[in-house]
Order: C-alpha cells, then sequence, then structure tokens
C-alpha cells in the first residue's frame, strides 16, 4: 500500500528514528534521513540504501529555513513527502542510568528552549511545510513521536510539556487538513528503549528500537478515521487509541 511512496524521517540517523526509516523501507518506501547528525544519517543512509532507495541530508528541525529548503529538494528529487516522521527529539533517557534533568529553578534558559524548539517546534515547523506537498498529491500520513515521563522524582518537566503538546498540536492541526486526506497521528512507542548512545548495561537489559517491529508501517499505512488520535501498537497490531485528554 505505501510502496514508492517518499518518506522524511527527521532524526533518522539512530535510535527510533532509524527503525522507523528502516522498517519503511522494506515496505518499499523511499526514506530520507534527516539528521543533525551528518554522520549517522549517512551511515544509516549507506545501510538502508541496500533496501530501498535512501538520502541522506544534514538538518535541524528547529530552522524554518533550513527545512523549508530541504523539502523543495526532496520535491525536486524524488516528487514529493508522502510521509512525515516527526522524531528528531532531545529525550531525557533517565531509564539508560543518565543524570535526570534540572528542575525548574535550576534550569538554564538555553536548556529549556533547546528541548522546546527541537521537539515541539520542530514537529510544528515540519508539519508546515509538508502540507503543501501532500496536499498536491492528494494524501498523506504525519506522525508525530510522543513518549512518557513520570512526575516523579522529577526531571521530565521540559520533555513532557513538549510530548503532550504534540499531542495537542496533533489533534487540532489533523482536523484542518482531513479534507485534504492528510492523516496525522500522535505515535507512542508505549516502551523506554534503549538506542545506540545508551551505555551497553542498559542495552542489554532495556528493549532496542525493534521491539517496535512493523509499527510505523502501520502507522503509515492508518485510515483517515484515526486521524488526530494517539495511537500504540503491539505485535503488528493496534492496541491502543490513547484518549486524547
Ligand atoms: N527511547 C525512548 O525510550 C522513547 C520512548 C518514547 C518516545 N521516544 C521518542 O522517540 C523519538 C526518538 O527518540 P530516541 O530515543 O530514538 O532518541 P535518540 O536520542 O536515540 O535519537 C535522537 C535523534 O534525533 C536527532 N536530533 C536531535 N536534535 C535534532 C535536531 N535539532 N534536528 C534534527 N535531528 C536532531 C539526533 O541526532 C538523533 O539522531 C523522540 O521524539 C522521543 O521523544 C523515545
Amino acid at each position: 500500500m505505501i510502496e514508492g511512496q517518499v518518506a522524511v524521517v527527521t532524526g533518522g540517523g539512530q535510535g527510533i528514528g532509524k527503525h522507523a526509516a528502516k522498517s519503511l523501507a522494506e515496505a518499499g518506501v523511499k526514506i530520507v534521513i534527516a539528521d543533525l547528525n551528518y554522520d549517522t544519517a549517512k551511515s544509516t543512509a549507506s545501510e538502508l540504501n541496500k533496501i530501498s532507495e535512501t538520502v541522506a541530508i544534514r538538518l535541524d528541525v528547529r530552522n524554518e529555513s533550513e527545512v523549508r529548503t530541504t523539502f523543495s529538494k526532496v520535491k525536486e528529487n524524488f516528487g514529493g513527502i508522502d510521509i512525515l516522521i516527526n522524531n528528531a527529539g532531545v529525550v531525557p533517557h533517565f531509564r539508560w542510568g543518565i543524570p535526570r534533568w534540572p528542575e525548574i529553578s535550576d534550569m538554564p534558559f538555553e536548556f529549556w528552549d533547546k528541548v522546546i524548539s527541537t521537539n515541539l517546534y520542530g514537529t510544528f515547523i515540519g508539519t508546515k511545510h509538508a502540507i503543501p506537498q501532500m496536499k498536491e498529491r492528494g494524501q498523506g500520513h504525519i506522525i508525530n513521536l510522543y513518549g512518557g515521563g513520570d512526575t516523579s522524582p522529577p526531571g521530565a518537566l521540559a520533555y513532557m510539556v513538549t510530548k503532550d503538546a504534540i499531542r495537542t498540536f496533533t489533534r487540532y492541526a489533523a482536523e484542518e487538513v482531513r479534507s485534504s486526506k492528510i492523516c496525522m497521528l500522535t505515535f507512542s512507542p508505549r516502551f523506554a528503549i534503549a538506542t545506540e548512545t545508551a551505555p551497553e548495561k542498559a542495552k542489554k537489559t532495556m528493549p532496542r528500537p525493534d521491539i517496535l517491529g512493523e509499527a510505523f508501517v502501520l502507522a503509515a499505512e492508518a485510515p483517515m478515521a484515526l486521524s488526530g488520535q494517539c495511537l500504540a501498537f503491539e505485535n503488528g497490531k493496534l492496541v491502543k487509541e490513547v484518549p486524547a485528554d
């Protein structure tokens, strides 16, 4: 169903984004890995090129003019974007055993700004610039990453502000583009996952991104009836439509 489509995966050089890109490539989708880390983007692209046509682009999702230029290049070279995975993020990987983030009274403004601008503004900017191409193509899927963080012990404040805002953003933006057959979803991985930069101990004891299986393919094939919702998948099936509130 999605074979031959074009997907942009932000932050796709490693981790959950790399897994999303790989599973879409295995379904015959052409992939653009758009990551701030150009080295991982390139090595992931060369790996995935063996499966499906894949290119690497260095992109900072916080920078609107970079996103505009990058998406124009994708249109020139691939014809347009069908699937956008807004995955790039600054993530509090506390369960890896790394130090917790500062509490609000000790949080430098620059720290707050980096988390909000990467996770939330990055999702807004990517969505904004993908929509015109999807409208031209008469369809599209925009998949925004959710992730839970406990209130206690503290540390996940800035992250959860972005992730809860992304659910609201998705719910409201979905209605603006429903008549254009653009399906917008929030995607919940449901688990704390150890990616490439996790300590070895965490990699041995925690789930790795491949626990998500074909979930991104299912999300990219989701019907319009699910647009606006926050979805989770398990063993290749939709298991949870997370309530909006
Ligand atoms: N790992 C988890 O436990 C978990 C759980 C739920 C949700 N998530 C979500 O999944 C997404 C990916 O998480 P991950 O664990 O794979 O993270 P990760 O830290 O392993 O990878 C993040 C990727 O984003 C890229 N990136 C960071 N800032 C960027 C920017 N400004 N522009 C472009 N690329 C940028 C990094 O270079 C990296 O490749 C995040 O949105 C996160 O909130 C993760």
